[in-house]
């Protein structure tokens, strides 16, 4: 979604705005654009890629050592130069970029127009260059605090002015905004990576706080005007964790870093030597939990997949009931959240608008939030009560994988801790459970060696238009993952369904030629897939199936196998997504879709 910088300090800012906002590429958007600030700002904003832009600046020079730029991902009018930001007052003094939405524009844009101001941009931005010049009296500050009163909404933004070009002015309000910190210059970003090539040392801005960024100084504001001492934090991931290290998509990278990433999120806490699960910085106790009497988990797309996992994980080994739901309609499906609940969040951004929001409600019902997190001091992770970092490294593309399999192996770890301290499960089938845990990423390594197996059944099947993914039980889980990843990066249309549900009318679709792929990891479920098998090999469908190694039989009904090592059915949906990743990844590469950045979508999804 959309991205923003800021340079202040010595060296000219356009090259290191277009640094910046390249690594903010993978967030998704649609047009972007840079002010370069100085006693005349310069704004040149573009439709389209980042090269776009780039060419343009490319053939003049915008001299400056201060800016401000951004990547657009179009809500509020269509992707175009004139909605790209950064949006400007009427003298082109002052230039603001913005993430996330203003709800109550149209009223402040009626009475700014009243006022004499004409827009001419669609977009809800355009309000705020116009409403802080109307409020400006020789205070950049001052004159934000005071649009900061009247708009209502979710947003982070940039501000600069020609009157003050010693300055940026930003503000964070459920949209994330981080601030790097160098040696007389100073950078802003919505995202650690688009910095990182400049400095590890970065300031988080909390809700609501405001800060003037200067470049040989940075002053942070609460949201009463009191100034904030903040501690910075040092980076410790490599920057060349967020580049693609040889492989043609970041995609790809990432489904080959599983391994990694699930042996990293149980390190220090499984352990083969030392009994139960440890979490150290989980603070809920004992008698927290005696008082439980529901779990509720929300997340959304790929970490709702996960939460789906998480239920039946939780259940099993806990036995405290578990509702799981949408983000976006917690509020209208789980009323029932009070504060005997304990709320787990999933999110591997941690800035997900929909999920806060939900994380929000959760809170002011008074339920517990324990949150599942990969980006370390993301909002999400700051609201909540308790935080398990997944330690999956920074994920790039907008399709998860290594965010969603290390969501995965905390669940687990989670339902172990819990079933610990509950004493719902014995030391012996904690210790079995463990002891399988550990040799998950071994079993993820022996799936990428089928690699150009699948990738030459993708270039075989790369031009179909439909795919039904059957699953039953947590193979319905890894039926929707797999279909959400196919249909997002190669627009191919796929559904997912319970593999017992199709014959009471979805079958009707499924005609000669239909391709349908059967997950069969759950042992017990085995013979009833291999019913519904038949039934749509009956319609002459084609079917696909991925299958435990020791579940030989499927091959004599299905047309193609992709075996799986074996694994306890529990732990099955982190190795049986694998196939399903690679599956989606080769035919979206074989159909020349854009798979890093799939049209329409963002990384970080932070509008409601
Ligand atoms: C799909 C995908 C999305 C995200 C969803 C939640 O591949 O990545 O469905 O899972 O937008 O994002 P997070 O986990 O960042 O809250």
């Amino acid at each position: 979604m959309c991205g923003i910088v800021g340079y202040i300090g010595g060296n000219q800012a356009v090259p290191v705005l277009l640094e910046g906002l390249k690594k903010l590429e993978y967030r998704g958007y649609d047009s972007a654009g840079v002010a370069i600030g100085g006693s005349r700002i310069c704004v040149r904003k573009y439709k389209g890629r980042l090269s776009v832009l780039a060419k343009h600046l490319s053939s003049e020079n915008l001299d400056g050592t201060m800016g401000i730029g951004h990547t657009r991902w179009a809500t509020h009018g269509e992707p175009s130069d004139m909605n790209a930001h950064p949006h400007i007052n009427k003298t082109g003094g002052i230039a603001v970029v913005h993430n996330g939405i203003i709800e109550n524009y149209m009223q402040i844009k009626a009475f700014l127009i009243e006022k004499g101001c004409t827009f001419v941009s669609e977009t809800d931005t355009e309000v705020l260059a116009h409403y802080i010049d109307y409020f400006y009296d020789g205070d950049l500050t001052e004159a934000v605090r005071k649009v900061l009163r009247e708009i209502r909404g979710s947003y982070a933004f940039a501000v600069i002015s020609d009157k003050e070009p010693d300055r940026i002015v930003c503000v964070k309000k459920e949209n994330p905004l981080i601030i790097g910190a160098g040696e007389g210059e100073n950078f802003i970003a919505s995202d650690i990576p688009a910095v990182l090539n400049q400095t590890r040392n970065i300031y988080l801005l909390e809700e609501n706080e405001l800060a003037v960024v200067k470049k040989d100084q940075i002053i942070f504001y609460n949201e009463s005007g009191g100034v904030v001492e903040k501690e910075k934090f040092e980076i410790n991931w490599d920057v060349s964790a967020a580049e693609k290290g040889g492989y043609e998509h970041f995609m790809l990278k990432e489904i080959h870093e599983q391994p990694k990433a699930v042996r990293d999120t149980m390190y220090a806490r499984v352990k083969r030597e030392e009994p139960g699960i440890k979490l150290d910085k989980i603070t809920l106790t004992n008698e927290m939990l005696r008082k439980i009497s529901r779990i509720y988990i929300v997340a959304c797309g790929t970490a709702y997949h996960a939460g789906m996992v998480a239920k039946q994980a939780l259940e099993n080994m806990t036995g405290i009931p578990v509702e799981v739901a949408i983000a976006s309609e917690f509020r209208y499906v789980c009323p029932t959240v009070n504060r005997d609940s304990l709320t787990i969040v999933i999110s591997q951004s941690g800035e997900t608008l929909d999920t806060l929001m939900a994380l929000k409600e959760a809170k002011k019902k008074g339920s517990r939030v324990l949150s599942i997190v990969n980006v370390q001091g993301s909002t999400i992770a700051r609201e909540s009560d308790d935080v398990l970092y997944t330690r999956a490294g920074p994920e790039i593309a907008v399709a998860s994988t290594k965010g969603y399999t290390s969501q995965l192996t905390a669940i687990y770890q989670l339902a172990l801790y819990l079933a610990c301290l509950k004493g719902s499960l014995s030391e012996t089938e904690i210790e079995e459970i463990k002891s399988e845990m550990l040799k998950l990423p071994e079993k993820i390594e022996k799936i990428l060696e089928k690699q150009e197996e699948i990738r030459s059944f993708a270039k075989q099947y790369a031009s179909i238009e439909d795919v039904f993914y059957l699953g039953r039980g947590l193979d319905y889980a890894l039926a929707l993952e797999g279909s959400l990843k196919l249909k997002e990066i190669s627009y191919i249309h796929s559904e997912a369904y319970p593999a017992g549900e199709l014959k009471h009318g979805t079958i009707a679709l499924i005609v000669p030629g239909t391709v349908v792929i059967a997950i069969l990891t759950q042992n017990a479920l085995y013979e009833k897939m291999i019913s519904n098998i038949r039934e749509v090999k009956a319609r002459g469908a084609f079917v696909l199936a991925i299958a435990q190694e020791d579940m030989g039989e499927v091959e004599s009904v299905a047309d193609h196998v992709i075996f799986i090592p074996r694994v306890d059915a529990r732990l099955a949906p982190v190795v049986g997504i694998v196939p399903m990743q690679l599956l989606a990844y080769y035919m979206a590469a074989e159909r020349g879709c854009d798979v890093d950045k799939p049209r329409n979508l963002a990384k970080s999804v932070t509008v409601e």
